[in-house]
C-alpha cells in the first residue's frame, strides 16, 4: 500500500487547477445506462472511483472510449444487468447504477454496499422511492432484485417524500424517473450542486426535469433518451481542500496560492467560515486567490448539514485548521455517525480535540509535529495533508488509497505549489 510522506514548514506559493467533480462525475457516468446513444463526458476526473465505475459500466455491456480527461460511453448493447459485490464493496456510489438500468430494462441486480468506514450508510430511501415507482424489490443472498410490474416494463411516475435529504438516493430516483410514464415529483429532495450537474445531462439527452437545486424536483417521464455531451462541473470539495491547506500553510509560512477552474458560488459556506477562521480570500468567477494578511487563524465553529450549508465532506479539512488556530472550536457531525476518525490520528500529530457526542471541540495548538498516521477514509485522509504541511518534521500518511479515491494528483499539485510531499510504494 502506498504511503505518503510530506515534510512540514514549505511556504505554498503560485496556482493550481481544480479538477472535475467526483460526485458529480459518479452520477453522470451511471447516466449513460439510459441511452443507447452516445454520452461524451469531459473534464472527468482522473480517479480511482472514476475508474470503478467505468469498470463496472463495462462488465455490464457499455462501451467505452478513454482519453485524457474525456471518456465516451455506449450502453447499446448492455449484457448483464448485475452490479457485483467485488466493485460494489470498494465504492458505495455503485448503487448510482440501480435507478436508470431498472428504468430502461425493467430489471436490475445490485449488490447491497453494507457499512462503511464513515457510517452505516444504508439505501432504504433509494429503495423505497423505487418502490413507490412500481418496482418490486427482494433482497436475495445480499443483492437487491428490483424488477418493474410488467417484465421489462416502465416504472410509473409517482410522488416521493424522502425521509431524510439523500444525495446519490435524489440522483437515483431523478435518473429513474425519466424514463418512467408519466411525472414524479421528488419532495425532500437534496439541493446540492452534483445534482444541478446531473441534472443538466439528463436534460440535453432529452429529459424532462424541472427544480433540480431545490427540494422539489419534478420528471416528466420520457420514453427514450438520446445522447449528449457534458463537461463535469469542477469539484467543490477538493477547491475547498485546497483552500484548507492553502489557509493553513500561509497563516504560518507566508505565500499565496491561487485556485482555478473552481467554482466559488457553489461554496459559500465554506468560504464564509474560512473568512470567520480569519483567513483572507480574493474570489473571482471561478477562482479564488488566499494570501497572508498578518493576522492569526482563530478557527471557527462548524456543524455540517446538507447543501447550502457546510459540507461534511470539508468536516476534516476545516478541523485541521482549528488544530492550528487560536482558541477553541466546535465541529459538530450531522449527517454521518462516525466520521471523526481523524480525530485520533491528528491527535497523533499534537492535536488538542475531545469528542462529546457528535461534537468535536478543538483547542488550537501552537504547533503539530510529524508523526506515522493513518488514513481512515477519503476526507479523513485530506485533514491529514493539510495537518502534515504545517507540522514540524516528517508526517508518513499509511493507507493513501483513500486520497487516490477522490483526489487528482494531489501530491502533484501540492508539489507544483511548493510542498515536500513523495509517494512511497510499497
Ligand atoms: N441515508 C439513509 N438512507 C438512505 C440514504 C441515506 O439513512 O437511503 C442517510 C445516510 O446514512 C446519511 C445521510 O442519510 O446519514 C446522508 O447520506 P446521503 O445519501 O446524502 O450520502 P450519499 O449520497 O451516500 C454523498 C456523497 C458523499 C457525501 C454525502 C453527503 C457521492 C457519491 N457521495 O453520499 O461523499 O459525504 O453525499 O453530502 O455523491 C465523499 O466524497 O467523500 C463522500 C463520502
Amino acid at each position: 500500500m502506498d504511503k505518503l510522506v510530506i515534510t512540514g514548514g514549505q511556504r505554498l506559493d503560485g496556482a493550481i487547477q481544480i479538477s472535475g467533480a467526483k460526485n458529480a462525475a459518479l452520477p453522470i457516468l451511471a447516466a449513460s445506462l439510459l441511452t443507447a446513444g452516445t454520452l461524451e463526458i469531459s473534464n472527468l476526473p482522473t480517479l480511482r472511483d472514476v475508474g470503478t465505475m467505468l469498470r463496472l459500466l463495462e462488465r455490464m455491456g457499455t462501451r467505452i472510449e478513454r482519453g485524457n480527461e474525456r471518456v465516451t460511453l455506449k450502453a447499446d448493447a448492455i449484457g448483464s444487468l448485475e452490479a457485483a459485490y467485488d466493485l460494489v464493496k470498494t465504492m458505495r456510489a455503485s448503487i448510482l447504477v440501480l435507478g436508470p438500468m431498472l428504468a430502461r430494462f425493467g430489471e436490475a441486480r445490485v449488490s447491497l454496499p453494507g457499512g462503511c468506514a464513515i457510517g452505516q450508510r444504508p439505501v432504504d430511501q433509494h429503495i423505497k422511492g423505487l418502490q413507490a415507482m412500481g418496482a418490486t424489490i427482494t433482497v436475495e443472498q445480499g443483492y437487491l432484485l428490483a424488477r418493474t410490474e410488467r417484465a421489462g416494463g416502465r416504472l410509473k411516475g409517482a410522488r416521493i417524500v424522502t425521509d431524510m435529504v439523500t444525495v446519490t438516493g435524489t440522483e437515483n430516483l431523478m435518473m429513474a424517473a425519466t424514463l418512467a410514464e408519466g411525472a414524479t415529483t421528488i419532495e425532500n429532495a437534496a439541493r446540492e450542486p452534483e445534482i444541478v450537474d446531473l441534472a443538466e445531462v439528463l436534460i440535453a439527452m432529452g429529459a424532462h426535469i424541472r427544480g433540480a437545486g431545490t427540494d422539489r424536483i419534478v420528471v416528466e417521464g420520457v420514453e427514450n433518451l438520446h445522447g449528449a455531451s457534458h463537461a463535469v462541473m469542477p469539484d467543490r470539495i477538493e477547491t475547498g481542500t485546497f483552500l484548507c491547506a492553502a489557509a493553513a500553510t500561509v497563516s504560518r509560512h507566508g505565500g499565496e496560492v491561487i485556485v482555478q477552474g473552481a467554482r466559488p458560488r457553489t461554496l459559500d459556506a465554506v468560504l464564509d467560515k474560512l473568512r470567520e477562521a480569519g483567513v483572507a480570500l480574493e474570489c473571482d468567477v471561478d477562482s479564488i486567490r488566499v494570501r497572508a494578511n498578518g493576522h492569526a487563524l482563530v478557527g471557527a465553529n462548524v456543524r455540517t448539514s446538507e447543501y447550502p450549508a457546510f459540507p461534511t465532506d470539508m468536516q476534516a479539512q476545516f478541523m485541521a485548521l482549528d488544530c492550528i488556530a487560536e482558541g477553541t472550536n466546535h465541529v459538530i457531525e450531522t449527517i454521518f455517525e462516525n466520521r471523526f476518525m481523524h480525530v485520533q490520528e491528528l491527535s497523533r500529530l499534537g492535536a488538542s480535540i475531545e469528542i462529546e457526542g457528535n461534537t468535536a471541540i478543538v483547542k488550537g495548538v501552537a504547533r503539530l509535529s510529524g508523526a506515522t498516521v493513518m488514513a481512515t477514509d477519503l476526507r479523513a485522509s485530506a485533514g491529514l495533508v493539510i495537518a502534515a504541511l504545517v507540522a514540524e518534521g516528517e508526517t508518513t500518511i499509511d493507507r493513501i488509497y483513500h486520497l487516490d479515491r477522490g483526489y487528482q494528483a494531489m501530491e502533484a499539485k501540492l508539489t507544483a505549489l511548493g510542498a515536500t510531499i513523495r509517494r512511497v510504494a510499497e
